[in-house]
């Protein structure tokens, strides 16, 4: 196995990197589904960056689009103005839950989406006919990320990225067991017994903290990077929900990596058969074109503001941003013109199964798992005992490393997936019009990566 090696090249340089003396490469252009650095080297994009370039890059469309809206104005303050931009995209958001999540709060980022869905869950309680003050609570899971600002960092379970702030995080918020059937279903454990533990674990939080001061359980739909493309095992979000529904507490869905069409439908949870109260998305939004997120408040959370005060006590500067809603607005109809959500669906099975075929003997792939176009492989020391490799190994970053510098792909990867600390993974999320052949160059190269960081 390799050891990391590290350009450090970056002091020249005013930005603050995710190591500070480390430059990442220069990307000056893209092509599709690639992009090219300074050096001239086309880096194959296996993960839309963070899951979000999800029809690939320099659309002409979707510049167009761009680039009609600043012709006629590129800002306006959401407060004193709309703009159909917003309006449009707003609409198709709700028509795209058949109405079922009657309205939307569009922010710049996933983070800010969360935020607001925080505030938005504590603003129900107390708009009720009879109001509920002591709901400030929330259960989330642990493995979990729902951003980076203090309140989303605070209900998000991943304990290396919460350490250096846990002073000044909120402590309104506990965490239960994800979803995750690789570690935590025990040998001969049925999904249905699974699910009725977890279930159960929930509602003894429940109890814990007072069922009466609950606002909302919080979930990702389907796992993003601090847990690796974890699909819940069938039921689990009924028997989640039937918790919620029990207490009178609100289901956050938390979609802003694994929605808006990367596993297969516009919304996860569509497969998971239950609707929830909030639901935050962004990345694949607007893929990349601009910064946008959204919180969908069900109309049932509508209703309650509208027979209250009728406002939603917060707003940004940039809400409903009138350039990153038509990028997104026309990213949403790329989207719907070319069938890609049917892509996704048609050759997610074929990406995991391949990826299953060649990789799944590997003595250090632990688990492939996923859904549609977002696929995480997890790596393990020892494939029996599960066994992972300790964080200081820096395995998941030596993956992407190789991969970009040795067999130019690039991988989104992800540190902690076992217990919050340890546990590499990578992801891959294809732009969702890759084609048969787009998914075979990915796989291939990604053998390649694995096999020179492995053996
Ligand atoms: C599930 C989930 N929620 C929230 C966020 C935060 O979104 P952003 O980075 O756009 O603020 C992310 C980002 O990766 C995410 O994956």
């Amino acid at each position: 196995m390799e050891a990391e090696k590290v350009q450090k090249n970056g002091d020249d340089s005013a930005i603050i990197y995710a190591k500070l003396d480390t430059r990442p490469p220069t990307i000056v252009n893209s092509n599709g589904n690639y992009l090219i650095t300074e050096d001239g080297q086309a880096i194959l994009d296996a993960s839309g960056g963070a899951a979000v370039a999800c029809i690939g890059h320099n659309n002409a469309r979707v510049n167009d689009a761009i680039m009609r809206q600043l012709q006629s104005f590129s800002y306006i303050y959401a407060p004193f103005f709309t703009s159909p931009a917003s309006e449009k995209l707003a609409k198709m958001l709700s028509e795209s839950t058949q109405n079922q999540m009657s309205k939307a709060f569009i922010v710049s980022s996933g983070t800010e989406a969360i935020e607001a869905a925080l505030k938005m869950a504590r603003q129900y309680f107390l708009e009720l006919p009879t109001p509920e003050p002591s709901r400030s609570r929330f259960i989330a899971r642990r493995q979990s990320y729902h951003g980076n600002t203090l309140g989303s960092l605070s209900l998000g379970g991943h304990v290396a990225r919460r350490a250096p702030y846990t002073p000044i995080l909120t402590t309104n918020v506990s965490h239960v067991s994800p979803c995750y059937p690789y570690r935590d279903k025990t040998a001969g454990e049925t999904d249905e017994a699974y699910v009725a533990r977890l279930a159960q674990e929930l509602e003894d939080e429940f109890q814990a903290v007072g069922p009466n001061n609950v606002c909302a359980f919080v979930a990702e739909t389907v796992s993003g990077t601090t847990l690796g493309c974890v699909p819940a095992v069938s039921g689990y979000f009924k028997a989640m929900k039937e918790v919620c529904d029990r207490h009178g507490a609100l289901l956050i869905l938390d979609e802003v990596m694994s929605g808006m069409g990367r596993c297969g439908t516009l919304h996860a949870w569509e497969q998971e058969g239950v609707v929830p109260d909030l639901q935050t998305v962004a990345k694949g939004l607007g893929g990349g074109y601009t910064p946008i997120g959204a919180l969908l408040v069900n109309k049932r959370v509508v209703e309650a503001l509208n027979k209250g005060t009728g406002s939603f006590v917060h707003s940004q500067t940039y809400q409903g941003h009138p350039v990153a809603c038509a990028a997104a607005w026309e990213v949403q109809q790329i989207i719907r013109d070319d069938n890609l959500l049917e892509n996704v669906r048609n050759l997610g099975d074929y990406l995991g199964n391949r990826l299953k075929e060649r990789l799944g003997d590997h003595d250090h792939v632990g688990d492939i798992r996923g859904r549609g176009f977002f696929w995480g492989i997890e790596f393990v020391q020892d494939k029996t005992s599960k066994e992972p490799f300790p964080v200081e190994r820096k395995m998941a970053p030596l993956i992407h490393a190789t991969g970009v510098s040795k067999y130019s792909i690039s991988f989104l990867h992800g540190v902690g997936v076992a217990d919050g600390k340890d546990g590499d993974i990578i992801q891959i999320a294809p732009p969702y019009n890759a084609t048969k052949a787009d998914i075979d160059l990915i796989i291939e190269r990604t053998v390649l990566v694995v096999k020179h960081v492995f053996g």
